[in-house]
């Protein structure tokens, strides 16, 4: 009976339902090639989608498999944070890509991911920026974060595991770090996580392209135009410690950072936390 008024009223869909992300209610509609079309692994609870999709990945899962989850018990972050990732409060997600790039061009996808990440949002009306390497902010919070994980073979890349972790709903993200820490919902009433993944995916599919084609030079005016990095003043810490103007970003990724004395830096993602002088962004 249930079932036959959801079917004659769908607009009586509960807010749950209105915001299911189970592969049944989004698969049909993608605009992509090849991601979301790969294995896809959807469930309540993971401990990592990049755990999982990495377990699938090394099982042979093909390009454009992904992993997505209401909640992760262990969700990971960079530099060996862990990740907050409470039920059904944000898009957690993985995506498993096998691209034809040099193994020194891999660590660009991050850049990919976070246009892509970026424009998705942007399409719903959220003015989000890229902070370097990948952060996604808005109004000097942080929205998204991404984990780029890769594993090389003897040929070159064997696959690359991007993690993305979106904070949807206001309750993605605990109270008490409200002042850097911000939400779609911050900023717009949240559309269905389903419509920003469709977005993310397709946006994500086309920067990868234009990687493969042309290298960094095929995406820098878009990163460029998106980041709130470059031109700024940062502090560097970590493995290199220092302070400058970021200035450029070099081929492989690199953030070059002009210090007082005139020297020039090449900064690695991997290794250091790029925050403002003024604060987080
Ligand atoms: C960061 O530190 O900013 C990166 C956070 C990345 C979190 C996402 S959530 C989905 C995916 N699975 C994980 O365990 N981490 C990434």
């Amino acid at each position: 009976m249930q079932n036959l008024l959801n079917n004659l009223f769908p607009a009586r869909k509960n807010k749950e339902q209105a915001d299911d992300l189970s592969p049944e209610t989004w698969q049909k509609r993608l605009s992509t090639a090849a991601l979301g079309r790969g294995e896809v692994r959807y469930a309540r609870e993971m401990t990592s989608t990049n755990l999982v999709l990495r377990e699938m990945a090394q099982s042979g899962a093909a390009h454009g498999s992904l992993c997505l989850c209401e909640t992760q018990s262990a969700g990971r972050g960079r530099l060996g944070r862990s990740w907050h990732s409470p039920e059904g409060q944000g898009l957690w997600l993985s995506v498993l890509l096998r691209p034809c790039l040099p193994p020194e061009r891999a660590p660009l996808i991050t850049f990919c991911a976070a246009l892509a990440m970026a424009k998705a949002v942007q399409d719903f009306g959220v003015d989000a920026r890229i902070k370097w390497p990948n952060d996604l902010v808005s109004q000097g919070r942080k929205l998204c974060g991404i984990l780029l994980e890769v594993s090389m073979a003897a040929e070159g890349v064997d696959y690359v595991v991007v993690g993305t972790g979106l904070n949807v709903r206001k309750g993605a993200y605990p109270p008490e770090l409200a002042h850097q820490a911000a939400s779609v919902e911050d900023f717009v009433a949240p559309p269905p996580r389903a419509e920003i993944l469709l977005r993310y995916l397709a946006h994500l599919e086309d920067f990868i392209a234009r990687l493969e084609r042309d290298g960094l030079a095929g995406i820098a005016e878009e990163y460029h135009a998106l980041s709130c990095t470059l031109g700024s003043r940062v502090n560097v810490t970590g493995a290199a410690t220092l302070t400058g103007e970021a200035i450029a970003i070099g081929d492989s990724g690199a953030l070059l950072v002009r210090t007082d004395d005139g020297e020039v830096h090449r900064v690695l993602a991997g290794d250091v936390s790029v925050r403002g002088v003024m604060g987080y962004v």
